[in-house]
């Protein structure tokens, strides 16, 4: 395919040794395939589909670090099984198969948590306003998370490396940690979200970023240098009194010594219905929508590689991103 014309996209690109065939990303999508925390059948053959349409890597959407407590989706994949090995290892060989590498977003959804038998956890208990719109609209009060203690926080973040632990153990040479979209660890990032008053409250940086630092120190530590380590970042929260995008590039900046990839993203999952058109999700938004706040990402930093996501829907637009 015109390989002058968009040299840059079918460049390859290597990163600790692992080569990435071309500057083509499919970003994570939770599927509606999987079978209570387990892989399907249905859905390594529809990953195999993907890959084969030629990306450089496809990411797992919305993987939960343990289904029983964190779920916000049926089909999730659950990183906390052992079984689930089995499957993580079939999907990732036959989407290496097309000389494609293959990633899992690690996540816990806090306060979104929704799936029946799911406890509901968040760093502050303010219910979130997706919540808040959703209860009104439906005539009911909207459900309160229950205030994460430091005990319960320090399970969670070895939630999240026994996660990448898991990954790892099959084959996959990549992780995403989901930090966008208001998910825990962006409730921890974002005022809107986090009003404690401990080391874990949104008053400094420092401790904004506490509890993602104290989880990839962890996988570093337990996974070692060599794996890719990709951040699934919020450019904005896109609320008011919530993460702006200057504050998102501070705290990626702290993140960044212990990462390879940037992501970025915006808003919220669940979202209220107010903003949910606005959110990145759709594909009727304007072209590159998100490409002035990507740029900050990517001035800010100083070695990570930066992937645009959201309507980048022609190889002109990515060509001339590139
Ligand atoms: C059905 C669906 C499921 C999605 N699931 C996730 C997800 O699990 N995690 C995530 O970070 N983003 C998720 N997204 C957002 C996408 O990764 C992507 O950023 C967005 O659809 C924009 O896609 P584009 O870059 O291909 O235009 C989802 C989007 C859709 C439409």
């Amino acid at each position: 395919m015109g390989s002058e014309k968009y040299k840059r996209c079918f460049e390859p690109l290597t990163i600790k040794g692992v080569t990435f065939k071309n500057r083509i990303v499919c970003t994570p999508h939770i599927h509606a395939w999987g079978s209570r925390g387990l892989v399907t059948a249905e859905q390594a053959a529809e990953y195999e589909r993907i890959a084969a349409g030629g990306p450089a890597i496809v990411t797992l959407g919305n993987c939960a670090v343990n289904m029983k407590e964190c779920s916000d989706e049926v089909s999730q994949i659950d990183l906390s099984q052992e079984p689930v090995l089995l499957g993580l290892n079939v999907l990732r060989e036959r989407v290496n198969r097309w000389g494609c590498q293959i990633s899992a977003q690690i996540n816990y959804a806090g306060r979104n948590a929704w799936y029946p038998g799911s406890v509901f956890y968040a760093p502050s208990p303010i219910p979130s306003p997706g919540e808040l719109e959703r209860a009104a609209a439906e005539g009911r009060r909207p459900r309160v998370p229950i205030e994460l203690t430091k005990e319960k926080i320090i399970e969670i973040e070895d939630l999240y490396i026994g996660g990448a632990i898991k990954l790892k153990r099959a084959g996959f040479n990549v992780i995403q940690l989901h930090c966008a979209h208001n998910n825990l660890i962006g409730q921890f990032f974002s005022p809107i979200s986090n009003h404690r008053t401990d080391e874990y409250g949104c008053d400094t940086y420092e401790n904004r970023t506490r509890f993602v630092m104290n989880i990839l120190r962890g996988i570093r530590k337990a996974c070692g240098n060599d794996l890719i380590i990709d951040i699934r970042m919020s450019g904005e929260d896109k609320l008011p009194n919530a993460l702006t995008v200057d504050e998102a590039v501070e705290i990626s900046k702290i993140m960044e010594p212990y990462c390879d990839i940037f992501t970025i993203s915006n808003a919220f999952h669940m979202a209220p219905p107010s903003i949910a058109g606005k959110m990145s999700l759709g594909m009727y938004l304007p072209q590159i929508p998100l490409v002035d706040y990507t740029w900050k990402f990517k001035n800010a930093l100083k070695k990570a590689k930066i992937t645009f996501t959201t309507c980048v829907m022609d190889l002109d637009n990515a060509e001339k991103l590139l």
